[in-house]
């Protein structure tokens, strides 16, 4: 059968205390809807139906350009009236796998193996095995194991609170039935909603196969309420993503301790030390280091490149062989060549710098584009600013520039040339020669240092 996707998202999330909609808050940096979206996108559906209403107009402008369908449920009646909401899009044929917005973690395997188990007269159902499943609808069994219906927790008799296999709420039905038992629902119950659930009641009355998968782990079922649940659920993701690594043959100073909010290729016998935070697409090749307290965004590093400790490297090509602070910062649009060095205190921004090129202390290279081995000195500054607009620099091969010199953009550094310490160069500095741009030093021999004057007695 086509599947077609359906994600619960008008729930207020009233637990949060926020101004942000539930699903937009952030789980590694990206929406919670929006990991639930990637991981529906994954099953490759016909569509993907999004039954907003809470804060709907941030929702929808959080994934615009996305192909989504939405769905409003204006008032929060029940998990029922929300998913009839999305029906009018969704054809008869199709298979329908009802996720939710809250439940980021769920996993691709597991949703396949359900969308498996339905079928044009079979529904499936995701339960889970708690110790203590207090909130959730209950699974009710007959002595055949065979599942009768779902009970919601305030509408439970003591006996079926006493079950601890839970109700995920994501389930697979073929549209066709689906459609029909929405419009039987009632809400007749503790919390006067249409309660999604009573469909499985239905589903047995009319001898519809209602078959259950139990969940194979815990944390991909588990749903975010309030801020402490988001902060478990965090935890869990920098776990797994951890594991991943690991697995993946990357030693990790401490697991608990390195941050994947993104994708991390890694190369062969990678170290990353603790408090690490991968941001964006990051490559790192063989051997590569990472030193602590690092924020590495966007960025792709060179094999045996050393990055130390408390540097924040964003949208950067880098090279082999680096070696990369500690205490630098790169800035959108860089490009290392191998070899190159960044020390202590330098800002690269929207620059290229050949191969084996130095910045070793206190500098700030912008819009510059640098040279094979130029040795930048320490405290030199590329001013590339005029207070209105930005001017590019150019610095020729094997050229150096002393300590604290400014090169004032537009300007060309020619290759070999050498900028005396301390000079503020405003021309173009000539290949192969020392410029020099300060004023002279002089000695007075005839100065005598101030001396007090003695106090007049009155
Ligand atoms: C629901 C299930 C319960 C299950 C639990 C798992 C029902 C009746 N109950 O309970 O069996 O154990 O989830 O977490 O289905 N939503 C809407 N519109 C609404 C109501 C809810 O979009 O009118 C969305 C929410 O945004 C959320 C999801 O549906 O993503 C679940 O809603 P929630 O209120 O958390 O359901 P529970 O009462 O916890
Ligand atoms: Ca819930």
């Amino acid at each position: 059968m086509q599947l077609s996707i359906v994600i619960l998202a008008a729930g207020q999330g009233k637990r949060m205390n926020s101004d942000r909609p539930k699903v937009l808050q952030p789980l590694a940096g990206r929406p919670l809807l929006g990991h639930v979206i990637a991981t529906a996108r994954s099953l490759e559906p016909t569509r993907i139906e999004v039954v907003y209403g809470h804060g709907g107009d941030q929702v929808r402008a959080a994934f615009a350009g996305e192909p989504l369908g939405w769905a409003l449920q204006a008032e929060q009646l029940g998990t029922g009236h929300a998913l009839m909401q999305a029906m009018p899009a969704i054809a008869d044929d199709q298979l329908v796998l009802v996720l939710y917005g809250d439940v980021p973690l769920i996993r691709r395997e597991t949703l396949a193996a359900l969308v498996a188990l339905a079928g044009p007269d079979a529904m499936s159902l995701l339960t889970v095995e708690l110790p203590d499943p207090t909130g959730y609808g209950r699974i009710v069994r007959d002595a055949a194991a065979r599942v009768l219906k779902i009970v919601e927790q305030k509408d439970a008799t003591p006996q079926q609170c006493a079950i601890r296999e839970g109700n995920t709420g994501v389930m697979a039905v073929p549209a066709r039935l689906l459609r029909r038992w929405l419009g039987q629902l009632r809400n007749a119950n503790a919390q006067g909603e249409y309660y999604l659930t009573d469909i499985v009641e239905m589903a047995v009355a009319e001898q519809v196969e209602v078959r259950p998968l139990v969940a194979p782990t815990v944390p991909e079922v588990l749903g975010i309420n309030d801020r402490l649940q988001l902060a478990e659920v965090e935890a869990e993701y920098r776990r797994l993503r951890a594991r991943e690594l690991l697995q993946a043959g990357v030693t990790l100073a401490d697991p608990a301790r390195v941050d994947v909010r993104g994708t991390l290729v890694t190369g062969r016998d990678v170290f990353i030390d603790v408090n690490v935070v991968f941001e964006g697409e990051v490559r790192l090749g063989d051997r590569v280091r990472i030193g602590p307290n690092c924020v590495i965004r966007d960025a792709s590093l060179g094999a045996d490149t050393q990055v130390l400790p408390c540097c924040v490297i964003e949208s950067a090509t880098i090279g082999a062989n680096c070696n990369i602070g500690p205490f630098a910062r790169t800035r959108p649009q860089v490009t290392l060549a191998d070899e190159v060095h960044i020390g202590n205190f330098v800002e690269v921004k929207n620059s290229r710098l050949g191969p084996g090129a130095k910045a070793n202390h206190l500098a700030y290279v912008g819009d510059a584009t640098v040279g094979a081995r130029v040795n930048i000195g320490a405290g030199t500054i590329v001013a590339n600013y005029d207070g209105a607009n930005k001017h590019r620099t150019i610095i020729g091969d094997d050229a150096h520039t002393g300590s604290n010199s400014v090169l004032v953009a537009p300007i060309d550094v020619g290759p070999g040339a050498t900028v005396g310490a301390g000079s503020t160069v405003t021309r173009a500095v000539p290949a192969g020669k020392l410029t020099v741009a300060r004023a002279k030093q002089v000695t007075l021999d005839n100065w005598r240092r101030p001396v007090k004057k003695p106090k007049e007695e009155r």
